[in-house]
């Protein structure tokens, strides 16, 4: 099957832009840095997961779903995410928020979630120990309604998903090309790992010279590789594309504490981009595998032509927890 065969409903708006940053490549000096800004996909504070859920609910509209059922942290943007295109397709969602704590605190409005409130999703927060009988029971009540859901996996990881971002390189293939630049390397954050099988499929695919390297937010480069391989090796089987063995790069040493845990450096990186760019980053995925990136070409082990993906997740910035954070740190340091 071809990449334009695959239904897709064309939501996000795109191409998404491919800019440089003058300043922080004269800040670095051995490298030029563009982001490619795939946080401004375009509806509801995009990101990434707007280019997946192109596929993915382009397939439940195929199987005539009526209603969506998807799983996620509290502050998901996946979940966000689904929320705004199933809204835009009439689509009802149901989503399954995992919890932070034990505590059965109830939680603040805010961020994501609180879009999520907002975009009128009807929301089920559970323990992470429970979630598989929540999705059961969710679907079953569904089922038993009449009504027809279709179940899309945490953070749209899967074969479908991936797409979004064989799209997505093959895009910036063509933005580069305009410009006359190739990239040495392409640095993003990785997650589950879809993103970065979908670049990686479109770099195979279109014989790419230079690395892709992801940076781990949570898991051990070991976990992440596992997981990007299989949905690589299930995209090129897709695409009837040959793959022998995967050259799949990922940087786990940023990932701190764990997942959604900010480190001091991560906010001096932030702080960097937005004191020379003026571009602000979201705290959990963007300001962890920025700070990578920068660590990475301080320390001479990245340079020349470098491209940075900027995966979206802003609503993150509106996290009060995490603000306090951040304002300490810069505050601290005036
Ligand atoms: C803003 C943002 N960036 C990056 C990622 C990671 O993407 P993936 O799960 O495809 O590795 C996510 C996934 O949750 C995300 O929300």
């Amino acid at each position: 099957m071809k990449l334009e065969e695959i239904p897709r409903i064309k939501s996000a708006f795109l191409p998404t832009p491919l800019e440089y940053l003058p300043n922080l490549s004269a800040y670095f000096k051995n490298c030029r840095i563009w982001m490619k800004r795939d946080e401004l996909t375009g509806h509801c504070f995009g990101g990434n997961k707007e280019r997946k859920l192109e596929y993915i609910l382009a397939d439940a509209q195929a199987k005539n779903a009526d209603s969506v059922v998807t799983v996620g942290a509290l502050q998901s943007n996946h979940c966000r995410m689904t929320v705004s295109m199933a809204r835009k397709l009439g689509i009802k969602t149901e989503l399954i928020l995992i919890r932070e704590n034990e505590e059965k605190i109830q939680p603040q409005p805010e961020a994501n979630y609180f879009l999520d409130i907002f975009m009128g999703a009807e929301i089920h927060i559970v323990a992470r120990d429970a979630v598989q009988s929540k999705i059961d029971s969710v679907m079953g009540a569904l089922r038993s309604a009449n009504r027809n859901p279709y179940f899309i996996e945490s953070g749209g990881h899967n074969a479908l998903g991936a797409m979004g971002y064989v799209n997505a390189f093959l895009e910036l293939q063509k933005q580069l090309s305009k410009i006359n630049e190739k990239a040495d390397h392409i640095i993003f954050p990785t997650g589950t790992g879809t993103t970065h099988a979908g670049l990686a499929a479109g770099a195979l695919i279109s014989g790419f010279k230079g690395k892709i390297n992801g940076i781990s937010v949570a898991r051990k480069s070991e976990r992440c590789l596992q997981e990007t391989e299989a949905v690589l090796q299930q995209i090129m089987s897709i695409l009837n594309s040959s793959f022998s063995s995967g050259d799949l790069s990922v940087y786990d040493e940023y990932v701190g504490n764990g997942y959604g845990l900010l480190y001091d450096e991560c906010i001096d990186s932030m702080k960097l981009l937005a004191d020379t760019e003026g571009t602000v980053l979201d705290p959990v995925y963007n300001a962890k595998a920025f700070h990578g990136m920068a660590d990475l070409i301080k320390n001479d082990r990245l340079s020349g032509n470098i491209i940075y993906i900027n995966t979206g997740g802003l609503p993150g910035i509106f996290n009060a927890r995490l603000m306090e954070r951040q304002l300490a740190r810069i505050t601290r340091e005036n």
